[in-house]
């Protein structure tokens, strides 16, 4: 792309893509320009942050992009069609509120907002003006997840009975954010992604330490209780000297491991488990006479692909853009997440009382 004197992007007879503007260039953005640039769907014309020289060094000495501090002029350009939001979460509602207005569709980075009211502002503001609204939930790109989503669609693992999620590692004590704030988006989005229609959380119980310190919690520790009696529970901790990255995900006929640090064998699925044989009459004495038994059938570690899932992400909000259809991670699963994470502070607060969801689920556009 060339530049215009004034240093904006000048207007090309035919445009190669969708217009984009990445605006936060702090850690995340630079994946999105990278990714944005990569892509034949769109073409980058701006990055834009508040500290212009961060901007400037997402784009590289060489790129003839156009870097800014100013958002009122990414907003202007009319050749933006849509803009990618990589700053804190404080700053999702208002910059997101402001291109969804400018008639811009909008990608907002993981957690959609700092909160429900919020998020539902931004989910209703996109859907009144006919634009897509889409969350940066990584990993529900990522061809593990798309494998187990469509596992437990299939039937092969059964009726879910539980989750339980590790992620843990010695991570960044976000200033702005505890760690349930800053880790269990990734869970919890891959949760939403994976769940069965007809399943969804209905509370949460949180409780979470903070060892040193930090203001905030830094070791946290999330139940959620699931429709159909099925339990999920994830464990996220900054303070961990060594990165675990692990779900295990139990159904009725079979288990599955995943450990995303492992990319020889990232997925396991053992037909290994207990079934239970109850007699025809369940009263308390028959209930002594149940039938437990062992299985242990084989372990499948199926092939995956390896490919890099923003690259999917960004692809994935191009078709929504082209075709006017909700991406897999639309607003609306971006403000489940975060109804999630608010009632977990709230759990929090309550010193591990179950809350219970504000609940969006079933109502997905
Ligand atoms: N999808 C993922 O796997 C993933 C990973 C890491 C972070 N994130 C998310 O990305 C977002 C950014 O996280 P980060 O770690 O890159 O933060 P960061 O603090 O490193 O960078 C944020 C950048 O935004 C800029 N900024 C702040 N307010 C702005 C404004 N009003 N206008 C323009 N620029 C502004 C800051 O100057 C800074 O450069 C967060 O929502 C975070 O949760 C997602």
């Amino acid at each position: 792309m060339t530049t215009d004197i004034h240093g904006a992007p000048a207007a090309s007879s035919e445009p190669a893509g969708l217009g984009v503007a990445v605006v936060g260039g702090g850690y995340w953005g630079p994946n999105l320009v990278r990714n944005f640039q990569a892509s034949e769907s769109f073409e980058l014309r701006w990055m834009c942050d508040l500290r212009i020289e961060r901007a400037q060094r997402a784009l590289g000495r060489y790129s003839t992009v156009t870097a800014t501090d100013d958002y009122a002029r990414v907003l202007a350009d009319p050749q933006v069609a849509a803009v990618a939001i990589a700053t804190p979460a404080a700053t999702h509602r208002d910059l997101a509120l402001a291109a969804l207005r400018a008639g811009k569709h909008v990608l907002v980075e993981k957690p959609l907002a700092a909160g429900y009211a919020e998020g539902r502002e931004l989910v209703e503001a996109a859907e009144e003006r006919g634009l897509i609204l889409m969350c940066d939930h990584t990993y529900c790109y990522t061809p593990a997840v798309t494998y187990i989503r469509d596992l437990i669609a299939s039937g092969e693992l059964g009726d879910l009975h539980f989750l339980d999620s590790v992620r843990i590692n010695l991570g960044l004590v976000q200033p702005d954010v505890d760690v349930l704030w800053d880790l269990a988006p990734h869970d919890l989005s891959i949760l939403d992604f994976i769940l069965p229609p007809g399943m969804a959380p209905l509370s949460v119980a949180a409780h979470g330490a903070d060892p040193i310190g930090a203001g905030r919690a830094c070791v946290g520790y999330l139940t959620l209780n699931l429709t159909g009696g099925a339990i999920a529970h994830f464990h996220v901790n900054w303070l961990s000297p060594s990165k675990v990255r692990t779900t295990m995900i139990g159904g009725s006929k079979r288990t599955l491991l995943w450990d995303d640090l492992n990319p020889t064998q990232r997925i396991a699925v053992f037909d290994r488990g207990v079934d239970l044989t109850p007699p025809a009459q369940l009263s308390e004495q028959t209930r002594r006479e149940m039938q437990i038994s062992y299985r242990s059938g084989d372990m499948v570690a199926p092939a995956l692909a390896e490919r890099e899932a923003l690259r999917t992400m960004v692809e994935a909000f191009a078709t929504a853009i082209n075709t006017g259809t909700p991406p897999p991670t639309d607003g609306r699963a971006g403000l489940r997440v975060v109804d999630i994470l608010e009632s977990a502070s709230r759990s929090l607060e309550l010193d591990g009382a179950p809350v219970a969801l504000q609940g969006t689920k079933g109502t997905s556009s």
